[in-house]
């Protein structure tokens, strides 16, 4: 073994610097560098890249001389899979699969290779035992004979097994457990992540191999390691959920080889997750369809669309002043809206106390949320019930207009897809869904009288 060195990294961008450094040169945060361990080792020596097959030296080609592997997608039984990875498995791909601990991702991967009927698919666990791994396989219930189950974490002796079982999928599980000799840093450190990704990838792309890894996730919900993790695979998919309630969603962060609105919807049941092909179930079993002031929202977070329930209770103030209270929305905002109704609307909501809950527990800045809050305050103080189909997406303006909101069509496709029937939207977001064709029915407003007198 080569001269053990000592480097500090950026554990937010994956950065490197000789010495300890308070704010990151790279990604501005702060006191985000940690000590590790790196071997001085030649860097042309990690175990992939010994193999023969890389000797190969690149050569410019002619871009339509390349075949493409489109057509050679293999598309699974999962639909949802299929759907969030943009039409099944690319050919030589590298997609990582963040979650919680107990979310399901080991049983989502189990679950694949085992639907994989005609494919080798060599399931590599550094988190679970053969036996563990063997119980929940036949909890599961259906039987691929071609699969091989390795427990091993060192990547030298993975990518030996590779080569002798020359398998069609390979399954990673998870990321942080694997340790490459070539580093001296314990497993899960940034730089052990890195370079065990690295060589996966150089594997994947030069044996053409779709490869998933499994990554753990921080408290603050990102997948544990650097940032450049997820820079260096293809896709990247974020397997969410409540663990009380059983439905899990897999939605796309990255897809370099398709569209990362698409979302799958899966049942956690005893023998293992159930494709959930008409998700309106979900929202519609949760709903009590007749209370008033319950109002529907098609919000984004961060660039994920979601459907939100917006509550709100309003009540004649009986204790002098009144009170204006909000769990998950800005309470400056809803003051502003309560003028904006009262001035423009004629609701005299100025003697009322006004309770507003987003639910769920979810905390909501999009403005695009402002029209399902004025719909459900006024359901509320109107006492009159929302058809429990709609929904709403539009920013409501000093004037009482509605503006037109960002992403438009990625809201409309999750309302259409999460089941709903019709949708308001503004006006000013027409335009740009001229050709576009949907199932949802769409109202296209202006201004808020005009939502009203269309809903109550
Ligand atoms: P797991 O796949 O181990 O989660 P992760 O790899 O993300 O940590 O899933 C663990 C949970 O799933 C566990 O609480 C039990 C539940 N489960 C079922 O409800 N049904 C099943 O058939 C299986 C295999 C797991
Ligand atoms: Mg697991």
């Amino acid at each position: 073994m080569s001269k053990v060195k000592s480097s500090f990294f950026c554990q937010s961008c994956g950065a490197q610097s000789p010495k300890w450094l308070g704010k990151c040169p790279h990604c501005g945060e702060w006191n985000t560098y940690v000590e590790e361990l790196v071997s001085k080792g030649d860097e042309s020596k990690t175990p992939w890249r010994e193999s023969a097959k890389s000797k190969r030296v690149p050569a410019p080609r002619k871009l339509w001389e390349i075949e493409s592997s489109e057509e050679k997608r293999l598309v699974t039984k999962d639909q949802e899979l299929n759907r969030v990875l943009g039409g099944g498995i690319v050919p030589g791909s590298l997609v990582l699969i963040g979650g919680e601990p107990g979310i399901g991702k080991s049983t989502l991967m189990l679950q694949l290779a085992l639907s994989l009927a005609g494919s080798k698919v060599l399931y590599v666990s550094g988190e679970e035992s053969e036996q563990q791994i063997r119980m929940r396989a036949e909890r599961i219930g259906i039987s691929n004979p071609d699969i091989f189950i390795l427990t091993e974490t060192g990547t030298q002796n993975i990518f030996k097994q590779m080569e002798l079982v020359q398998p069609d999928v390979l399954v990673v599980d998870s990321i942080q457990t694997l340790q490459s000799s070539f580093i001296e840093s314990g497993p899960g450190s940034i730089s052990q992540v890195r370079e065990c990704t690295a060589e996966l990838m150089k594997f994947a792309k030069e044996t053409n191999t779709p490869v998933f890894l499994i990554g753990h996730i921080t408290k603050e919900g990102t997948i544990a390691g650097p940032k450049i993790l997820e820079h260096m695979v293809d896709t990247v998919l974020q397997f969410e959920g409540d663990r009380h309630l059983s439905y899990r969603i897999l939605r796309t962060t990255k897809n370099r080889f398709g569209s990362t609105s698409e979302l799958g919807i899966y049942e956690m049941l005893g023998d293992g997750l159930r494709q959930v092909n008409n998700p309106s179930e979900i929202l519609l079993s949760q709903r009590d369809e007749h209370l008033s002031g319950i109002s529907i929202s098609a919000m984004l977070e961060g660039n994920r669309p979601l459907l939100i329930e917006i509550q709100s209770l309003v009540s004649i103030a009986t204790y002098g002043t009144p009170q204006r209270s909000t769990t998950g929305y800005d309470a400056k905002r809803l003051n502003m809206l309560l003028a904006v109704l009262e001035k423009r609307g004629g609701f005299r909501l100025g003697a009322q106390d006004v309770f507003l809950n987003v639910a769920g527990g979810i905390k909501v800045e999009d403005p695009a949320v402002d029209l399902a809050v004025c719909t459900s305050i006024i359901s509320s103080f109107e006492d009159t019930v929302l058809p429990g189909t709609s929904c709403f997406a539009g920013e409501v303006g000093l004037g009482g207009e509605i503006r037109a909101v960002n992403r438009i069509e990625q809201r409309i496709s999750e309302a259409e897809k999460l089941g709903f029937e019709e949708m308001y939207v503004s006006k000013f977001n027409q335009k740009s869904l001229q050709g576009a064709r949907y199932k949802i029915k769409l109202h296209f407003v202006s201004r808020l009288d005009e939502v009203f007198s269309k809903i109550l």
